[in-house]
């Protein structure tokens, strides 16, 4: 006789090469725990209505931690015919407990029902776990923020030296985006914690279980409106595909930013030897690979997610086994994003810093728009200071010296309007000071972040 659950109605045997492209049992295992809370509460569920008895609801309740103790103690025996983790706990839950009894677990209940629970409480689980990666990571920046509060280096656009800003307001500007990042996810979350189970196949449940009971045994905050969606539906996943996506260009952009600074042309930072490798041909070489992996894994999470776009982008309704795929990019991303969270953590806590270097690599020309400032607050207006600024760097330029070195009296052929007080443009902490309004680059401002962000931030 066929040996499945489903082989009542089949002769033949399953191609032995179909047999393993069929199973998902070797990565769906992981859900384990949620499949049999899933069962114990669907039993209770079916004694309630009457399916079950008292008695039978124990039994199976028994077995299933029984199943349960296995799994943990990891003695769990998979055999060939374990297609999945939802047909090697019931294999085994009747040999525990016998077939009579387990027999009637899977009342009502389809896989199709069973794996979208089991898949939504494991995922709530894991998105608990990654937000408190997100929070140690913004904790870590957060805290090296307030400790380096003072430290100025050269902000870049285009790659270009633009102005002088604070270390902590590149640091800060991170903090922020993980910080929204976070509070995405905590969105993400309500829409996962939904309950499936009593959708059946794609009807729904024919004998009335009570759907609101399950909800809440299992913790979830609704049930599903609608059986079609909640077996067919899997747009909760790609929802966490791309959220990782979005997280993991971030982090790469820190990492970019990070291994630049980190060379000897820039020499702003050194990553400490915990998070560094060395070269087994160069004995200089000290490599920045965690941050060449963080960067790289962007790209191997954008192709999972990318990947499961294009999985569900020609499916019809309902349940169609292309969504078997969901787990292995689901599994594979929250790998690869929880390591990266953590990873990157360690990296920021862990670097030092070279302040002098940073000190160094600011240059009075980065003050031109500074001077421009000046002219503005005498009363010129911009457009025209922005010109006058603009005169005083081509003097510079053509003198070759530096701006701060034009004696006055030239200043003052560019514009009237240069004075003595000139040389308190000089200083590039005046100069950050500027920055007050909120979100600017002054020390109140950026102290103002940090507290924003400690505030706001969900550490449970
Ligand atoms: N292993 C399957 C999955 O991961 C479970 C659902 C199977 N349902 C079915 N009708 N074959 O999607």
């Amino acid at each position: 006789k066929h040996n499945k659950l489903w082989g009542g109605r089949f002769d033949g045997r399953t191609d032995q090469l179909m047999e393993s492209f069929n199973a998902s049992i070797s990565y769906d295992k992981r859900l384990w725990k949620a499949d049999i809370a899933g069962s114990k509460v669907y039993s209770l569920a079916l004694s309630k209505c009457g399916l079950i008895s008292e008695h039978e609801q124990l039994a199976i309740h028994d077995g299933l931690s029984k199943v349960g103790e296995e799994w943990s103690e990891g003695t769990f025996q998979i055999i060939e015919s374990d297609e999945d983790i939802h047909t090697a706990n019931e294999r085994r839950l009747s040999e525990v407990i016998g077939a009579n009894i387990a027999g009637k677990l899977h009342t009502g209940r389809s896989r199709n029902d069973q794996v979208a629970v089991d898949t939504r409480l494991w995922l709530r689980d894991e998105i608990d776990k990654i937000s408190k990666h997100v929070a140690t990571l913004i904790n870590n920046i957060t805290n090296r923020a307030e400790k380096d509060v003072d430290v100025l280096f050269p902000g870049y656009t285009h790659m270009q030296r633009a102005q002088p800003i604070r270390w902590s307001h590149w640091l800060m500007s991170y903090a922020v985006n993980f910080l929204r990042q976070q509070n995405k996810l905590q969105e993400i979350r309500k829409r996962v914690n939904i309950l499936p189970l009593g959708s059946g196949a794609l009807a729904g449940n024919p004998f009335n279980v009570d759907r609101e009971l399950m909800a809440k045994e299992l913790g979830f905050d609704e049930i599903s409106w609608n059986s079609l969606d909640a077996t067919g539906g899997r747009d909760y996943i790609a929802e966490v595909l791309f959220w990782a996506s979005q997280v993991s260009c971030t982090l790469s952009r820190l990492a970019e930013d990070l291994i630049l600074y980190s060379t000897k042309e820039f020499a702003f930072v050194t990553l400490s030897d915990a998070y560094s490798t060395g070269s087994s041909l160069m004995p200089q070489k000290k490599n920045p690979d965690s941050l060449e992996l963080i960067r790289g894994k962007a790209g191997t999470i954008i192709g999972k997610c990318t990947g499961f776009m294009v999985t569900i982008k020609g499916l019809p309704s309902t349940y169609n086994k292309d969504l078997q795929e969901d787990k292995i990019a689901l599994f594979e991303v929250c790998d690869a994003i929880s390591a990266v969270l953590q990873i990157s953590a360690g990296v920021i806590e862990t670097l030092s810093i070279d302040s002098d270097q940073m000190k160094k690599a600011l240059s009075l020309g980065m003050l031109a728009t500074d001077v421009a400032y000046y002219l503005v607050r005498k009363g010129v207006p911009f457009r025209e200071a922005h010109s006058l600024s603009g005169m005083v760097v081509k003097k510079a330029e053509t003198d070759h010296c530096e701006m701060n070195e034009i004696p006055l009296t030239d200043l003052k052929t560019i514009s009237e309007h240069f004075d003595e007080d000139v040389v308190g443009v000089w200083n590039f902490e005046n100069s950050v000071e500027q920055y007050q309004a909120p979100g600017g680059t002054s020390k109140s401002s950026v102290l103002d972040q940090i507290a924003k962000v400690r505030q706001n931030l969900v550490t449970h």
